[in-house]
């Protein structure tokens, strides 16, 4: 049986399917497959391992006449139309929980990045232009005793939230359940996100990107932000309004912002490239040598079980 890989990936994910004795072929390229490449190879393909930049809309999976699963090289899997995959009998897997970790620990660094001016700093050094301490040199924000708003309260939002309570952050959060047990262990408070936004010193996005969650931060939204706040988003672009948070940050309505994924990915508004108070990441999460090797260990490991009439280890639909 055949499988497709769309991209570069550690090793241990085509030696995993070798080893089962299936059919790969990699597309062994750093730019994302074209989608007539795509569908070329994808027509006769039993699996495929894709990447998150892989757009699998209705029209592509009614053209995948024998896949029997897309596994997915992501967490996220807004890239996939899951309800044409479930009419077309596909399942669709993602790579959950074990890049949680290394998400969450990015989260922390652009929170701290934004908070303590660290690029912004390391710029003003590189240029030459340290002559000394002085007793107002890039003042930042003191983390202790503020609050951390947490929108979407699943495995990397409450791991983001550990995290931060060690640095003296109270914690707010906003998801569709109350979570119980990471009240109990975090003292954290459930708000509407109005709420949440009005309050929070920071905010941080941890929600999958949906039909609901487009533009869930949206003009009226994020004008309830303080104007020292400081907003992370290591979730999905496509959930906030990047026009409006441009224009919000060069007009200092809110202290700063640290990026690591874009509205219209791969491009981005050059607009950002201009401010000083934003940090903008190229979209690496997941990026540790250890989560992306799990992650190839368990995309493959998802077409494994399915090509081999097994239930999948973390499917989605
Ligand atoms: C990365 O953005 C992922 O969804 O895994
Ligand atoms: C989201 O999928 C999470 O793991 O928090």
């Amino acid at each position: 049986m055949k499988v497709l890989i769309t991209g570069k990936l550690p090793a241990v994910a085509e030696k995993l399917l070798k080893k089962h004795k299936l059919d790969v072929q990699v597309h062994d390229s750093d730019k994302p497959i074209s989608k007539s490449k795509l569908l070329k190879l994808g027509k006769d393909t039993d699996a495929i391992l894709s990447l998150l930049t892989d757009k699998f809309n209705a029209e592509v999976i009614n053209r995948l006449d024998r896949c029997k699963i897309i596994s997915n090289y992501a967490v996220g899997f807004n890239n996939i139309n899951i309800k044409a995959a479930k009419k077309k009998n596909i399942v669709v897997t993602n790579t959950p929980d074990i890049l949680t970790d290394a998400t969450a620990d990015l989260a922390l660094a652009l929170l701290l990045a934004c908070a303590r001016r660290i690029v912004e700093s390391d710029n003003f050094t590189r240029k030459n232009k340290f002559e000394g301490w002085k007793p107002q040199l890039m003042l930042g924000v003191e983390l202790r005793g503020k609050t951390l708003g947490i929108i979407g309260a699943g495995r990397i939002g409450q791991a983001t939230a550990r995290r931060a309570k060690a640095f003296g952050l109270k914690i707010v959060y906003s998801n569709r359940s109350r979570k119980v047990e990471f009240e109990d262990e975090t003292g954290a408070r459930k708000l509407p996100v109005s709420q949440l936004l009005r309050k929070s010193h920071i905010v941080s996005l941890h929600i999958p990107l949906t039909e609901k969650t487009f533009h869930l931060l949206d003009t009226r939204k994020l004008d309830l932000l303080r104007s020292d706040a400081i907003l992370i988003n290591t979730a999905r672009g496509e959930v906030v309004d990047e026009k409006h948070l441009i224009g919000m940050l060069k007009t200092g309505k809110i202290f700063s912002a640290g990026f690591d994924v874009y509205e219209n990915e791969p491009e981005i508004n050059k607009e950002l490239y201009k401010l000083k108070n934003v940090v903008l990441l190229p979209h690496i999460g997941s990026a540790t040598v250890e989560t992306r090797n799990k992650m190839a260990e368990l995309a493959a490991q998802n077409i494994i079980n399915v090509l081999n009439g097994k239930e999948p280890v973390t499917p989605v639909n």
